[in-house]
């Protein structure tokens, strides 16, 4: 649903001329922790806001700003979860049926999704955050607000931006550049806005450069509303307000929570001069325009199946599930060749299914894992189970060590449960180190070395480290923080009632240390700075070269998948043409599944440092064993383009670009190299330490170029291999040595005139 139009802002500028200073400074500053002023004299209605992003999490007091006390909603899976299915339609059904269980408990803003990019497997928050590419994170998240805002509900994008761990999250600057923060951190951001029209979006509580993301002029004015036409409405994250005046002066829309002194500060600052009214009435018109409109929108008794919605938690989390490895195929696991069966570690019985913090949904119902292995096995096949680490911490019973090799040498098989306690990883608290709990590790390692056919179900919110145990093991599943539904799910999986299709959407390094940001993480003195730049996650991996654990986009399935047939509409093609790319899926294998067709762009040669490929398409399609289907996906102009800070645009450069589709950013399966002939024309201003060089194919240049090297006695054409040399001197000098070296014959006023004639 996009924001109507019927108001106009004719109308809206009625309302807000009416409007006294004081109430206006009222209006942007919130009635409570989960609630907008209302005024009746002039018909505005409150609006009630509540926690997502992976389900409704609404406190039952609008006045309270408790964790717990919650009430019951169906919990999906979080976002790292979500990010692994690569199924757009399927977010939107499970973000409509949360806008749904919001119509039904009367709350007009959902605040989710989380979009910022898992730059660093430590962030304690990445559970909530889809992927470490802008591209997919900004499909994803655009796919999120469809769904919310086809019920009349608002979405809420966040953290804008630059958002990217918990430690010293409401002191720190995330320094950035510019070509980083508009190619990685804001491009989820625009991705959504221009695709999906986000109602509402959130602001960080970091500073950004130096400014607070909530004072951040350029950020929530220059660029969110003049570069990207963006109407809706930015709120402030929980308290993130330190100068109610200034956030109001750089555009921020809403304070949240209500701040009972804001309003004063805020008519202080007009009645001083410090804040131009203008500029107030400015944030409160969209403001005004999503209370009518989500008003407008309110539905009375909405009706709600949550055994629905729970079926649909389960069919998420198997989309959700990645199988990372499987050797010889031991999984699925064959019912028929089984008699018993060891289920070791907690999770298996107390599924850790989401993450704590603001996200936190108390889920109405949830499935463990256990118990659906026990209905699936029935009486015939025996299960022993051991909890053997607790639920929280880091700790075992020595005494359970020999138990669990015990119960698993004596089994057919061992499914072991293990991953990130709630305390290793949640909103506040970044992690110490990529590692699982040493109790996760113990009974992994020692169950390894006597049972050959051990499975590790991992149960964790981002990347983990599994180099020290992992040849030990012949199949491992991850399961991410899957949701109430995912234990039915594992079980299904395992057992082979489902055939996995997730694929991991950030890469698993072979060791912490070889992630990029590593050296500045988690930065000092109150700053992080961004050094690796655009090379984020595989951007970097690949570009180095690295060996990773599992790559970008990695998933396996029960069933395997032929790629041919590769055909591009144009192998020659400019920048305000669609490339089409066309190739054949055939589902080879015995079993019905489902594949991520991904397609990765990579500039062949550059002005500009770029990644070795960028993901820029991708589709996930259902085919039946033995049957085949063509897939079309689309390139437009921007596929192509890096953002260049000389020019202060998006650059697309002419040139060759390889299209690469295939099953992982390291499984390419077709590729075909295509010539962008760009209409966008770098215009190159000459100055005094132009290099020679760039003089050569200007008409005026290329005759004084070639005068300079014949006084140092070559030429621009002259071929033999000491040539090659004097040239490569030679016309690296910047312009400014056509002085010094021209022994009194050209003047430094010279030069100015002739750069003057060469840059008309
Ligand atoms: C979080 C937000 C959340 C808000 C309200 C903040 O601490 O950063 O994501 O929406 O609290 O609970």
């Amino acid at each position: 649903m996009k924001l109507d139009k019927t108001l106009t802002d004719k109308d809206l500028g009625q309302i807000i001329a009416q409007m006294t200073l004081e109430d206006k400074a009222k209006f942007v500053s919130g009635k409570d922790v989960w609630s907008t002023q209302a005024f009746e004299k002039y018909n505005i209605p409150a609006m009630y806001v509540a926690d997502g992003p992976h389900g409704l999490r609404k406190v039952r007091k609008t006045t309270s700003n408790q964790l717990g006390n919650t009430i019951p909603a169906t919990c999906f899976p979080t976002a790292s979860a979500l990010g692994s299915t690569w199924n757009v339609e399927l977010i939107e059904e499970i973000s409509a049926a949360i806008g749904k269980e919001c119509q039904a408990n009367n709350i007009q803003i959902l605040l989710g999704p989380g979009l910022n990019i898992k730059r660093t497997p430590l962030n304690g928050r990445n559970f909530e955050y889809y992927s470490e590419d802008p591209y997919l994170s900004g499909k994803i998240a655009a796919a999120f607000v469809r769904g919310v805002q086809s019920q009349g509900v608002a979405a809420c994008i966040k953290h804008f931006t630059a958002n990217n761990q918990e430690h010293e999250r409401m002191m720190n600057s995330s320094n950035v550049d510019e070509r980083t923060l508009r190619e990685i951190y804001m491009r989820g951001f625009e991705i959504a806005i221009e695709e999906a029209d986000p109602w509402t979006m959130m602001c960080a509580y970091n500073k950004v450069n130096g400014i607070w993301a909530n004072e951040h002029e350029w950020l929530l004015t220059k660029v969110l509303r003049d570069e990207w036409g963006y109407e809706g409405i930015v709120i402030s994250d929980w308290a993130a307000v330190n100068k109610a005046d200034r956030a109001v002066h750089a555009g921020l829309n809403l304070e949240m929570p209500a701040n009972k002194f804001s309003s004063d500060k805020i008519v202080q600052a007009v009645k001083n001069g410090t804040l131009d009214e203008q500029r107030l009435d400015t944030v409160v018109k969209p403001l005004l325009r999503i209370a009518l409109k989500t008003n407008n929108l309110k539905q009375v008794n909405t009706e709600l199946d949550l055994n629905i919605h729970h079926t649909l938690a389960i069919r998420a989390a198997e989309e959700s599930i990645v199988l990372l490895k499987n050797e010889n195929d031991i999984l699925p696991l064959d019912l028929g060749k089984l008699k018993s069966v060891a289920v070791l570690g907690r999770f298996a019985e107390t599924p850790r299914y989401q993450g704590s913090g603001s996200s936190n949904v108390n889920a109405y119902k949830e499935e463990n894992a256990l118990a659906q292995i026990r209905n699936i096995l029935g009486n015939h096949i025996e299960i022993n189970y051991l909890p053997f680490y607790e639920s929280r911490g880091d700790k075992y019973a020595e005494a359970d060590l020999p138990k669990a090799i015990d119960i698993a040498k004596k089994s057919d098989v061992a499914l072991v449960f293990i991953g990130l306690p709630d305390d290793f990883e949640a909103e506040g608290l970044d992690r110490l180190h990529a590692d699982l709990p040493e109790s996760h590790k113990a009974l992994i390692r020692e169950v390894a070395t006597v049972q050959p056919n051990t499975i590790a179900v991992l149960s964790n919110g981002a990347a983990v480290e599994v180099e020290e145990w992992e040849r030990d093991v012949p199949a491992i599943l991850e399961s991410w923080l899957s949701g109430q539904g995912s234990g039915a799910a594992v079980a299904n999986i395992l057992f082979g009632k489902t055939n996995p299709s997730g694929k991991i959407s950030e890469s698993f390094p072979l060791r912490l240390q070889h992630n990029p940001s590593h050296l500045y993480f988690p930065g000092s003195n109150r700053n992080v700075d961004y050094r690796e730049g655009i090379f984020v996650g595989y951007r970097y991996y690949d570009t180095k070269s690295m060996e990773v654990m599992f790559p970008f986009g990695h998933g396996l399935s029960y069933t395997d998948f032929e790629y041919s047939d590769l055909v591009v509409s144009s192998k020659e093609f400019s920048d305000t043409d669609t490339l089409k790319v066309s190739c054949t899926i055939k589902n080879i294998g015995k079993r019905a599944g489902a594949e991520v067709v991904q397609l990765y762009v990579h500039d062949k040669v550059s002005e500009l440092p770029r990644p070795i490929k960028e993901l820029q398409a991708f589709t996930k399609i259902h085919l039946e064993s033995g049957a085949s289907a063509h897939v079309q996906l689309e390139l437009n102009r921007r596929s192509f383009t890096y953002f260049d800070t000389a020019l202060g645009e998006w650059f697309a450069e002419s040139g060759d670009f390889d299209i690469l589709v295939g099953s992982s950013s390291r499984d390419i399966r077709l590729r075909e190299t295509v010539t962008l002939h760009s209409k966008q024309k770098r215009v190159r201003i000459f100055d005094k330490f132009s290099p020679l060089r760039d003089l050569q194919d200007h008409p005026i240049g290329r005759p004084f170029v070639e005068k300079m090297l014949q006084n140092f006695g070559t030429s621009l054409d002259a071929d033999k291999p000491e040539d090659y040399e004097a040239k490569a001197i030679f016309l690296s000098l910047p312009l400014i040595k056509s002085v010094n070296f021209s022994q009194g014959t050209f003047s430094e006023d010279m030069l100015e005139d002739f750069i003057r004639k060469i840059n008309a």
